[in-house]
């Protein structure tokens, strides 16, 4: 018996699952540096994305594969992290039910990212699914089945987690069993919102993502073409690197240098070409172990299958645990 704290977190294999810089920096890299002190749980939420139409037309078990070997190049270790897929695990779905009938709509209708999502299908003329209003009662389920004590996650989480623990504590309270631990969030500040090239936030859906999977040339290209100082023409013209895409990623990828460059784009000491090609050097030195453990494991798919069903299995003997307890307090 294990006496280590449970920590669960995953991320939906939208977009063809391949996960980017955003994700790396805001949640993979923060897990693999969880994995050895706690037991821990990370699952691919192939479920959660049937909750975008587009994703509905998708290979969803293709995606879902090209999210694990991500996880996998990024260094957890099947080892000590149960890894694996959500439909692989149906306790979620009997428990999202179950919390469903305790969770008032209202509080559903609240969440800022189901307001977000539920105005840009509108916009689209298309209806709002029962599915996206409950999101984050899937999401609960995903966390409270394992009776996880904590959640890394990127900033953009923290409402889904404080419904969590609302659910969870209403859960314990209807039905008088303190079977649930409200779940904390383990908020990576350490990048905060990691910058795509365009200086939005890097996301799969704004097209301005570098992908750990880019090879070193796709990477040059996208950093050749990102968002700078739109007045700084010539060299000498001074740039303002607080508001350029590429001298925020150069603060995050190189700490310790980053200020030189700073200065001498400031001060037009320096061009943008110069700063980008160095910026792509910097980039790829630092995906170059992750890139090389992909290509392996993209030539050896019964592995990353083999990681999954036994991932499966582990999590599933944990939720079992939960959904007998779930049950009998519910006198089901
Ligand atoms: P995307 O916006 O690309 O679809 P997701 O919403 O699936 O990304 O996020 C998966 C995980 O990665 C979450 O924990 C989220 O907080 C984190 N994350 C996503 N984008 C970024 C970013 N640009 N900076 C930091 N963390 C991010
Ligand atoms: N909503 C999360 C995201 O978009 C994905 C997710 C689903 C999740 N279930 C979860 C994250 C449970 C942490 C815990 O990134």
């Amino acid at each position: 018996m294990t006496t280590k704290k449970r920590l669960l977190s995953g991320m939906q294999p939208t977009g063809g699952g391949r996960l980017h810089l955003g994700n790396l920096e805001g949640a993979l890299r923060p897990w693999v540096q969880l994995q050895d002190q706690y037991e821990m749980f990370c699952f691919i939420a192939d479920w959660h994305s049937l909750t975008t139409v587009a994703e509905q037309q998708m290979d969803i078990a293709e995606a879902s594969r090209q999210t694990a070997m991500d996880y996998l190049a990024a260094g957890l270790d099947p080892d000590k992290c149960a890894i694996f897929r959500q439909s692989d695990v149906k306790e979620h779905a009997e428990l999202h039910l179950l919390l469903s009938m305790v969770t008032p709509v209202g509080w559903l209708e609240r969440v800022p990212t189901y307001k977000d999502k539920r105005d840009l299908v509108r916009e689209n003329e298309l209806q709002v699914s029962y599915g996206l209003l409950g999101y984050p009662v899937l999401q609960t389920a995903d966390i409270i089945v394992y009776r996880a004590h904590l959640v890394p996650v990127g900033k953009d989480q923290e409402a889904h987690l404080e419904i969590s623990r609302d659910i969870a504590r209403r859960f314990n309270r209807l039905t008088g069993e303190d079977i649930f631990p409200e779940p904390e969030g383990l908020i990576s500040e350490t990048t905060g919102e990691l910058p795509g090239t365009d200086g939005r936030k890097m996301s799969k859906s704004y097209g301005n993502a570098i992908y750990l999977s880019d090879t070193p040339k796709q990477t040059q290209k996208k950093i050749n073409s990102a968002f700078t100082t739109p007045t700084k023409i010539h060299i000498t013209d001074p740039g303002i690197p607080e508001g350029c895409a590429a001298c925020r990623l150069r603060r995050i990828y190189d700490p310790d240098g980053y200020r030189t460059q700073w200065d001498e784009c400031r001060a037009g000491l320096r061009g943008c070409g110069q700063s980008k090609k160095e910026l792509a050097e910097i980039i790829n030195a630092t995906l170059e172990p992750i890139r090389a453990r992909r290509a392996e494991l993209e030539a050896d798919p019964p592995f990353v299958d083999q990681v999954l069903k036994q991932g499966a299995e582990r999590a599933r003997a944990a939720a079992a645990e939960t959904l007998t307890l779930v049950r009998r307090a519910l006198k089901l």
